[in-house]
């Protein structure tokens, strides 16, 4: 057992009081109106809905998947005697994010599909990091989650955004959007925030750490991503881009390029040598594995 933990409800120098204060001051979410009709269903090729209800079925499962991750970081952020504007902040991304479940669920039902997946039964648990301190261990799943799976996510979805021309599912993209920017942003904060106050040696830590996180990202990611058949002729893709779909190597290339481009640079002006981690990643997966 650990010393005994301390509790306040001091937030005045925490850079994350002014979102708790928001958040606390209101939690409106709405959904996106449905257009009426069969409007959708007439506009696109069966094989397009059929893409887009299963590709928007998946998102609803992961979406709600993280749900689950924000809120397995609350007890952490806890344990690690966070700010408890903090603590708001996670919570209300697990909340955003059974929000944007329920939005890719009427995405799916807009393309006549039924808003109903089957998902794994059990969740993996918030990784332990034995023998870290509380902070450190709060601190290196906060920047996973943060910086990397939901700066993956910004970049993905900004790009779907940009892509989608039928306005149900770029209205769809605009709410979900800016929730992802600020999950990615309670990442870097924290992170920028805490790395100062781990115990001496915390930078190396972390990037030994991220050659592991950063081989479980590309897996994870590259996995997720879906490969469109190179038989599929231009107009349909084009209808699948207007449906929100950023497939194959597309998707791919901007997973690259925000990982070289954003990710590395933001950990290395912190001094975290993300380059040499990313760069290294395979051997991290390599051993692991024997
Ligand atoms: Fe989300
Ligand atoms: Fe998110």
């Amino acid at each position: 057992m650990g010393a005994a933990r301390t509790l306040t409800m001091d937030t005045a120098a925490s850079p994350f009081r002014a979102d708790h204060a928001r958040i606390l001051r209101g939690l409106e979410r709405s959904a996106v109106e449905v257009p009426s009709g069969d409007l959708l269903t007439e506009r696109y090729d069966a094989t397009v809905r059929e893409a887009a209800v299963h590709t928007w079925r998946d998102r609803m499962v992961n979406e709600h998947r993280s749900a689950a991750v924000f809120a397995g970081l609350v007890p952490q952020l806890i344990e690690a005697s966070s700010t408890i504007d903090v603590q708001t902040v996670a919570l209300r991304a697990a909340t955003d994010e059974i929000y944007h479940a329920t939005l890719c669920g009427d995405v799916v039902r807009a393309f006549g599909g039924e808003a109903v997946a089957t998902a794994e039964p059990a969740l993996a648990r918030m990784p332990e990091h034995p023998g870290l301190s509380a902070l450190e261990r709060a601190v290196r799943n906060v920047t996973f989650v943060g910086c990397l799976s939901e700066t993956v996510a910004v970049a993905l979805i900004a790009e779907e955004r940009e892509l989608s021309e039928e306005p149900f599912v770029r209205a769809t993209l605009d709410r979900i959007l800016p929730d992802e920017v600020a999950h990615a942003r309670l990442g870097w904060l924290y992170l920028t925030q805490q790395l100062p106050r781990l115990e001496p040696g915390a930078a190396g830590r972390m990037a030994r750490y991220l050659r592991v996180a950063f081989a479980y990202l590309e897996r994870r990611e590259i996995d997720l991503l879906p490969l469109t058949p190179p038989e599929i002729p231009a107009e349909l893709r084009a209808q699948r881009e207007a449906v929100g779909l950023c497939e194959g190597e597309a998707a791919r290339s901007l997973f690259y390029r925000t990982v070289t481009e954003v990710i590395v640079p933001r950990f290395e002006a912190l001094g975290i040598d993300a380059a040499d981690a990313w760069k290294h990643r395979r051997e991290a997966a390599a051993a692991e594995r024997h």
